[in-house]
């Protein structure tokens, strides 16, 4: 068997109702004062004040950082920092969807202050340790709680990463109970992301392609491909709401260590020029980069598909199967229909070319004219 090896976080604590122990679960870990890294709309729900007084009630004094946005600039990690610092916090929370996580896992590093963050862009820079981390995700999507990932907008669009295995946390809580009341399109959205981190992971040619990650993506697609759509429709289907968190982290552990393709290389374009979410823009793309790697590599997906969707009829089937996923759960379908003209897919194709690190990992070669060709049938 070819070598691999596989991080992932050391300690996930998941159950319906698991934020009322998060007092008793952080003074041991995270020390007596802790920093909430979130944003305002978790603010703006309650979320945040229940997490302190319950953090306040176990002893533990909170600092609150609400200002964390979509797709988040650098001056919020090192404004965040800054309030860690200052306040001499022991330790960092990050409650919230996948940019207040990522967030917080840079304020975690950069609040040890022996490196800044242009020192730790790129992959295994993080040259130290980092305050004690906890994880506590509001969305079923992304699933940074268990990925050793954080990107950064650096300037109008362009994203850089930090990638190291010091970004994992010392724990993930993940209560299903935070997602009961995320709306259907970020429900959608967030969920047919998770999906491709799956279907990514195991089709993946990266050398670190793993069975634990193929096991994993398995495992993620087996829960969430029923139960999108019912978490979509019923907000507070318990069911389908503890399935999608479920899977949406053990897609996060797969593509942690075997990393997505070009479904991600294709959506970043889409949403950096144009401030589409990161799910809607997989959604845009998926079908159409699949379809253009069955054409020379539809065994591994016929191999999923026998797996996780066996009703459908080999890779065809399951293509068709999670195009037409998309449009139930009420996503848009075109990229017309987000705004995007004809003129800009030349530009798209080009930008796509600069995501190498994912383009390596697609089953199927791709350059920029098949990139214009796919964004084409993707119009
Ligand atoms: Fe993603």
């Amino acid at each position: 068997m070819t070598p691999f090896v596989f991080h992932t976080t050391p300690s996930i604590e998941f159950g319906v109702g698991g934020l009322n122990n998060v007092g008793a679960l952080a003074k041991p870990i995270l020390g007596d004062r802790v920093l909430i890294v979130t944003d305002p709309g978790i603010a703006a729900l309650g979320l945040v004040e229940r997490t302190k007084s319950i953090l306040q009630a176990a002893n533990i004094a909170v600092e609150v950082f609400d200002d964390v946005q979509a797709d988040p600039p650098e001056q919020v990690i090192l404004d965040a920092t800054s309030q860690a610092v200052q306040n001499n916090c022991t330790g960092i929370i990050g409650l919230g969807g996948g940019s207040s996580l990522d967030v917080a896992k840079l304020v975690a590093v950069l609040s040890k202050r022996k490196q800044c963050l242009a020192d730790i862009y790129g992959v295994g820079n993080v040259a130290q340790g980092r305050l004690p981390l906890m994880l506590v995700p509001t969305t079923s999507g992304t699933g940074s709680e268990v990925t050793k990932v954080s990107i950064v907008t650096t300037g109008a669009s362009e994203k850089m990463g930090v990638v190291s295995p010091v970004l994992l946390p010392d724990v993930a809580l993940l209560d299903p109970e935070l997602t009961y009341g995320l709306p259907a399109h970020i429900t959608a959205a967030t969920g047919i992301d998770a999906m491709v981190h799956a279907i990514e992971a195991y089709a993946s040619i990266n050398p670190n392609n793993n069975p634990i990650s193929k096991g994993l993506a398995v495992q993620a697609l087996q829960l969430m491909l029923p139960q999108v759509l019912n978490a979509v429709n019923d907000p507070g289907d318990k069911s389908a709401r503890a399935d999608m968190m479920l899977g949406s982290m053990l897609a996060g552990q797969a593509f942690a260590n075997s990393p997505v393709a070009a479904v991600h290389a294709l959506a970043y374009p889409i949403g950096g020029h144009f401030k589409v979410p990161h799910g809607l823009s997989n959604a845009l793309v998926l079908p159409h980069v699949l379809r253009f790697n069955c054409e020379t590599a539809p065994d591994v997906y016929a191999e999923l598909a026998a797996q996780v969707l066996p009703d459908a009829k080999g890779a065809t089937g399951f293509v068709d199967h999670l195009a037409a996923l998309s449009a139930q759960c009420g996503l848009q379908q075109g990229l017309r229909e987000i705004g995007i003209k004809q003129d800009d897919l030349p530009m798209m194709a080009r930008d796509a070319m600069n995501q190498t690190r994912l383009l390596v990992n697609n089953p199927r070669p791709l350059n920029e004219t098949d990139a214009l060709a796919i964004y084409k049938e993707a119009f």
